[in-house]
């Protein structure tokens, strides 16, 4: 009788000192378990006479009662600190202000190339695209640069190890002239097309990247001549910069694919340190930028591309893209348009909803 009062205190002292479920368990099995003693004492009331039944069974009963009450209770109580220390770790600050996620944007390379296609489509040009992985027929020699032309070495090209079919070296295109010979063999003259796209140099600095964008301008019909050139780009670079006080300066130059051949530069000011396009170059506080290629389609590239060029004449343009998304937006550093930090698209990338329409200014950032 002492010893059953003296166990249960015991059990309900250990049971209320249990700090894990994992203890309180351990305290069920040696009390309500099947080897624990109270089951045990239960058990050895089968084989006592009534009377002596009848004696010892309540102190038996109520011993299993509180130590069955108590494992239940404490189980209860460890389960709610659980948890209560579970929601406490999940615990959401509910008083932090919300952040809006970068959702992305339209790259400015992106957003220049719309605005070409848009301006462009308005003097009556179609988009045209050819390969980035050329062959040197359509690269080079079609371009009027056969194996031996020093102006190959000019642009450090990426080779393929392995050649076409017919023996050709495979290249990463170095500009987007190919697509002038594509565009010709493909459709015929007359023509009038831009293409812009991805070009691939071996060459790398704060102004040079591997990778970067130029746009390809041809214009083939009859009666094509250098005041036509002329006009479309300063129409173009009217539109682009969204402003009238464009000058270009055509200075002679050399390219293999025209003749003649000249170079485009645009007049802009150096006040206030910032290069803003606009004005004659030579007027006080002003420069010139040199921002294309161009000339007179040479006569061997038509006969390359099967256009007659006792019929038709042409001209073409090559400008960098990248470059003039940088002289228009004010950025500085051409490495960073391919860093893809999302700080610097944040800034200065374009939101899908800024559609380049020549009605509302193809510019004009939402
Ligand atoms: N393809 C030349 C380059 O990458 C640029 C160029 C110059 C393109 C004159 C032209 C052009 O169409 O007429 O350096």
């Amino acid at each position: 009788m002492t010893d059953i009062t003296s166990q249960t205190e015991a059990a309900l002292l250990a049971i209320a000192a249990a700090d894990s479920l994992d203890m309180l368990e351990a305290q069920r099995l040696e009390t309500l378990g099947k080897k624990g003693w109270v089951s045990l004492a239960l058990k050895t009331l089968g084989g006592m006479t009534p009377e002596e039944r009848t004696a010892a069974a309540p102190a038996i009963q109520s011993a299993r009662a509180s130590v069955a009450g108590a494992l239940e209770a404490k189980k209860a109580a460890l389960e709610a600190a659980e948890l209560e220390a579970q929601l406490a770790r999940e615990a959401i600050d509910l008083t932090l202000p919300a952040q809006a996620a970068h959702k992305g944007s339209v790259h400015p390379v992106s957003q220049v190339m719309d605005e070409l296609a848009e301006i462009f489509a308005d003097l009556g040009f179609a988009v045209a695209t050819g390969p980035e992985i050329e062959d040197d027929w359509h690269n080079f020699t079609a371009l009027n640069m056969d194996e031996t032309h020093p102006a190959r070495a000019m642009h450090d090209t990426f080779y393929f190890p392995d050649k076409t079919g017919d023996g050709k070296d495979v290249l990463l295109r170095t500009h987007t002239s190919p697509v002038q010979i594509r565009s010709m063999l493909a459709q015929g003259a007359p023509l009038r097309l831009i293409a812009p796209g991805r070009v691939y140099r071996s060459d790398s600095d704060a102004t040079h990247t591997p990778m970067f964008h130029q746009v390809e301008g041809l214009v083939i019909d009859r009666d094509i001549h250098l005041g036509h050139l002329k006009w479309t780009l300063e129409t173009f670079f009217k539109a682009f910069f969204e402003r009238e006080d464009i000058v270009l300066r055509l200075r002679p130059s050399y390219f293999p694919f025209t003749e003649p051949s000249v170079e485009v530069d645009v007049g802009y000011s150096t006040e206030g340190g910032r290069r803003i396009v606009g004005g004659h170059g030579d007027a006080p506080g002003h420069a010139w930028m040199e921002i294309g290629g161009s000339g007179m389609v040479n006569v061997r590239v038509l006969e390359f591309a099967g256009v007659d060029p006792a019929e038709y004449q042409g001209f073409a343009f090559g400008l960098g893209i990248d470059r003039i998304a940088m002289l228009k937006y004010g950025m500085n550093d051409l490495r960073a348009f391919f860093d893809g930090d999302g700080r610097w698209l944040a800034h200065y990338g374009f939101s899908p909803f800024d559609q380049p329409t020549l009605s509302a200014g193809v510019g004009a950032r939402a």
